[in-house]
């Protein structure tokens, strides 16, 4: 058994350890200004899933007061597949719906296109959309 809670500021070295085992810290984002950032936001959106006092699995979840993110969604290799992710997606879910968010959404880089079948099973579709961005502060 796991529990699902919002993030302290303990977490961190686990945190940003457990994203190194999942490969999913990029050279463009430090993980630690990202947490950082993620923090100051207040929100209670950024969840962890622990079991027996260990961090296995994070999502940073997100609200900008028109649609519902989801990031850094990480199940440590050792407890894949056992519904870990879905736990923490649906907790984030009623966590937005309880905030009146109407649509939550996701970017999935083409490397782990992979795990779209974990999202749609969830009910999520794929978007015919064009994701255009802009660095605004380089954090290294
Ligand atoms: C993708 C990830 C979050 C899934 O976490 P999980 O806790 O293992 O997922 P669940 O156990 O809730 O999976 C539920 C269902 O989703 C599907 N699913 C899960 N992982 C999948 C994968 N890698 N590929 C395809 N389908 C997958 C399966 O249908 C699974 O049900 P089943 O185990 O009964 O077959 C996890 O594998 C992970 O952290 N991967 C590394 C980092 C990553 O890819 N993050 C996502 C970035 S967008």
């Amino acid at each position: 058994m796991f529990i699902i809670r919002p993030y302290i500021e303990t977490d961190l070295e686990d945190i940003i350890q457990l994203w190194e085992r999942c490969d999913l810290t990029r050279p463009w984002n430090n993980p630690e200004i990202d947490i950082f950032r993620k923090a100051a936001q207040k929100d209670d959106l950024f969840l962890v899933a622990v079991k027996d006092q260990f961090i296995i699995a994070t999502l940073m979840g997100g609200y900008d007061g028109h649609r519902g993110w989801i990031n850094y969604l990480a199940v440590h290799p050792n407890h894949q597949r056992n519904g870990v992710a879905t736990a923490l997606i649906q907790h984030l879910e009623k966590r937005l719906i309880a905030l009146g968010c109407p649509e939550i959404q996701l970017l999935v880089q083409k490397e782990f296109i992979d795990i779209q079948n974990f999202y749609e099973q969830l009910g999520y579709d794929e978007k015919e959309v064009v994701c255009l961005a802009k660095r605004l502060i380089h954090d290294h």
